[in-house]
């Protein structure tokens, strides 16, 4: 028995939210408790299926771990395994990143592959390529991949700008005796945040959010000698802002949100203006409303940071399923994301696909339907259609959106939302 969504839609979501810690922060940051033995508190860390599946992957490798309201405090000094269980693996993607934290605190590290998942391949080859770089012998087969050796640092590159893979790497280079320097880096600010965490922690990481980054080795003689009691607080999550913000701009309210810069969501704001919201900043709070029907964006193009966020697009698509005109919204970062698209068509968008691109046709309404969640922003973008929509929508399968998002229909409902999860029979 699965939960489901049961959403009354045409709600104006009006009020005030504060955003919480960002599930892509929160994820290399547990994993990074495992470069040194020690004792980590984590606070607004979020509630979601990713992050518990992450801690059972560090209980499972010897590491204690317990929470304190949205604190999870995590006891790595056990930590005598450097191999993670494949059932656990299978789990979650993310768990790509113990390689490099393991590397780092044992110079010895067995993972199985992550598989491919609902919105595309996902491989690994940037991560493995740029381990080689850094000097470590790496055995890859179909399901398994080992690596160990000794990290000789240097100056390596990175094929493409892989979030992942610069978080991965970044980690694995503490390993060496001598330093590192990564180019062609991601910029995205969550690995700005593992970096804080990883300096918090005394290691020597400069330059990230630029794509060029520094790594100074810290060999493995202090592998077990960290912090007794570090305390990190993660970054606000630009994504769950994204998606409140689409929910308010849909519904036509008007919210403020907490905890959340403006400067890490320009390229979002930018393009909710060209729709017409209007949108207030101040340091740590903005304010969204929409005086009146949305408007197309023209053009949006997904791109790795500071371009307009793979995971806001399909919360994007939604909005334009009403906005008046023809939008294009190509997706250049992943090769099957629009998962939504006819669930979104059931709904009574008019939306067409080919190749990279969706072209989507302003229409008045939504109709509620019986929909189901495919993935983590698939799910989202049908929770943004069933407020918007006229009458019921039911969304199935809510444990995708579980995945990623602490209890989003409370956060919504605190705004005016109508959603209930009930459990449905299969
Ligand atoms: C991270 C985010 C995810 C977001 C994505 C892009 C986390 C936990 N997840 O995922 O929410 O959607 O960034 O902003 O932070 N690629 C390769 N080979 C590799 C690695 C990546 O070809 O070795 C490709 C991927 O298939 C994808 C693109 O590069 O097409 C971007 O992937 P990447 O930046 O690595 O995303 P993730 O770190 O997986």
């Amino acid at each position: 028995m699965l939960e489901s969504y049961y959403i009354e839609g045409g709600v104006p979501l009006r009020g005030e939210y504060r955003i919480k810690g960002a599930k892509n922060s929160a994820l290399p940051v547990m994993a990074a408790t495992v470069c040194r033995g020690g004792v980590y508190e984590i606070y607004d860390c979020p509630r979601i299926g990713d992050v518990f599946a992450m801690e059972e992957i560090l209980k499972a490798l010897g590491a204690k771990t317990r929470w304190e309201k949205d604190c999870i405090i995590v006891d790595s000094r056990g930590i005598n395994e450097f191999a993670v269980p494949e059932n656990l693996m299978a789990e979650m993607r993310s768990s790509v990143f113990l390689m490099g934290s393991l590397l780092a605190r044992s110079g010895e590290a067995i993972i199985y592959r992550p598989g491919g998942c609902n919105i595309g391949k996902r491989p690994i080859d940037i991560h493995i390529d740029g381990l080689e770089q850094l000097g470590f012998e790496v055995e890859s087969d179909d399901e398994r991949i080992s690596c160990k050796g000794t990290c000789r640092g240097g100056k390596i590159t990175l094929a493409y700008p892989s979030v992942g893979a610069t978080e991965n790497l970044i980690m694995a280079a503490l390993a060496g005796n001598g330093d590192t320097i990564i180019e062609n880096c991601a910029t995205e600010p969550e690995i700005a945040d593992l970096q804080g965490f990883l300096r918090t922690g005394g290691f020597q990481v400069f330059g990230a959010g630029t794509d060029t980054i520094f790594v100074k080795g810290a060999g493995r003689e202090s592998r077990n000698q960290g912090p007794e009691n570090m305390m990190y607080f993660i970054l606000e999550d630009r994504i769950e802002a994204a998606t409140y913000m689409a929910a308010v701009l849909g519904t036509r309210g008007r919210a403020a949100f907490r905890n959340i810069r403006p400067e890490i969501m320009r390229e979002v704001l930018g393009c909710f203006e060209r729709m017409g919201a209007r949108v207030r900043t101040f340091e740590n709070t903005i304010e969204i409303w929409s005086p009146g029907r949305l408007k197309s964006p023209g053009i949006v193009v997904t791109q790795p940071y500071p371009g307009f966020p793979t995971d806001c697009q399909p919360q994007l698509m939604t909005l334009c399923s009403v906005a008046k005109g023809l939008t294009t919204v190509r997706e250049e970062i992943f090769e099957s994301r629009f998962t939504h698209k006819n669930d979104l068509i059931k709904m009574g968008a008019d939306i067409e696909t080919c190749g990279k691109n969706a072209i989507i046709k302003g229409v008045e309404t939504l109709q509620g339907s019986e929909v189901c969640a495919r993935d983590l922003r698939g799910g989202a973008a049908l929770i943004l259609a069933g407020l918007m929509a006229e009458g019921t929508t039911v969304i199935n399968d809510a444990f995708h959106v579980q995945r990623g998002y602490e209890d989003l229909e409370k956060g919504l409902n605190s705004l005016g939302g109508i959603i209930e999860t009930k459990r449905k029979k299969t």
